[in-house]
């Protein structure tokens, strides 16, 4: 079986869809192989349902928002955030009763995005504290489909010896090949990593040379924040990169920043060419790794670099183990 064929994965908050795309009318997405329908409710809060009407199986999706409930583009059936049809335009006299409902998942908003657990979620939605802070500006980057699995991007993510081969078009250094007193600090559900790596890169007025400080979080199973603070200083940047597994090969890449005041001169769209030209880098490579990704260490082959990648394998594998038979 593959890793993301285990239910456990429907325990946790993925972050689905944009608020702003929500706002044009009802959204389709594939969530661990489960259609999902997307709407903004009566009360401007993002719902979510099975992607599949009761009378005629037609896709929700398709149909259009009628005061906060979502009508089928069937027939018009309308369903409100619980899964339950409250009309059916064709005997509209009549209360369509609790048999006619619709399936309905747990749906919450943070950062931008309707966030989706399709089962009762065993952590919270991830808090990023950078989002709490006054002087932090949340920049939207990228919601696209990649073929990988998430958890190779995770792994990517802190994983301190590809930049000097894969970034070397950015910010990748040939002559720092791995990161300097790393760590890690786990805690229930993921851990913090922190370290340093020289880096040569010209974004943010940064010399050549120069060094990173990483103080980074993962949380099981695929949100990674990563915030960097330049040794000569500057403001900071925080990466949020999140996976949704759409099923074992394919991943929707959801990834926002959150940037420290910036001051005069600040180049937003300097910043998001620099952020789009990195994140194509490990897109090429990562879409040629095997979506089959062991989470039994002697599956693969490995370096000291490898710690964080390594750690995360373990916990995944041990919240396999603790939710066998549960989820
Ligand atoms: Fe949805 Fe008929 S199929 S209302
Ligand atoms: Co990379």
């Amino acid at each position: 079986m593959n890793v993301m064929d285990h239910p456990v994965f429907r325990r946790f908050w993925y972050p689905v869809m944009p608020l702003d795309l929500l706002r044009e009318g009802p959204r389709g997405f594939v969530l661990l192989g489960q259609p999902l329908v997307l709407f903004i409710d009566d009360q401007g809060v993002p719902a979510a349902l099975e992607d599949r009407c009761c009378h005629r199986t037609a896709q929700l999706s398709l149909g259009e928002v009628c005061q906060g409930r979502v009508a089928c583009p069937y027939h018009g059936w309308q369903y409100d955030r619980s899964g339950q049809c409250v009309h059916v335009p064709q005997m509209p006299d009549r209360d369509p009763g609790p048999k006619r409902r619709v399936r309905a998942f747990h749906c919450d908003v943070r950062y931008g995005y309707a966030w989706v657990a399709l089962e009762d979620p065993i952590f919270e939605i991830p808090a990023i504290p950078e989002a709490a802070e006054p002087d932090f500006e949340l920049i939207q980057e990228f919601y696209e489909e990649w073929k990988v699995a998430g958890l190779r991007v995770m792994e990517n993510e802190l994983d301190m010896a590809h930049p000097s081969y894969v970034h070397l078009g950015t910010f990748g250094s040939p002559e720092h090949l791995v990161a300097k007193d790393a760590e890690i600090r786990e805690f229930d559900g993921g851990f913090h990593y922190t370290g340093r790596l020289g880096v040569t890169q010209a974004h943010h007025a940064q010399q050549d040379g120069n060094e990173r400080f990483l103080d980074c979080s993962w949380f099981a199973p695929f949100v990674c924040r990563l915030r960097i603070d330049y040794a000569d200083g500057g403001p900071a940047h925080v990466i949020v990169n999140c996976q949704v597994p759409i099923d074992h090969g394919r991943s929707q890449v959801v990834q926002f920043c959150l940037q420290q005041d910036h001051g005069e001169g600040f180049d937003r769209e300097a910043l998001l060419a620099f952020d789009r030209k990195v994140t194509l880098e490990d897109k090429r490579v990562l879409e040629s790794t095997d979506p089959d990704m062991p989470l039994d260490p002697r599956g693969e082959k490995h370096m000291e670099s490898d710690k964080p990648g390594l750690v995360i394998r373990r916990m995944m594998d041990r919240l396999i183990a603790d939710h066998e038979g549960v989820a």
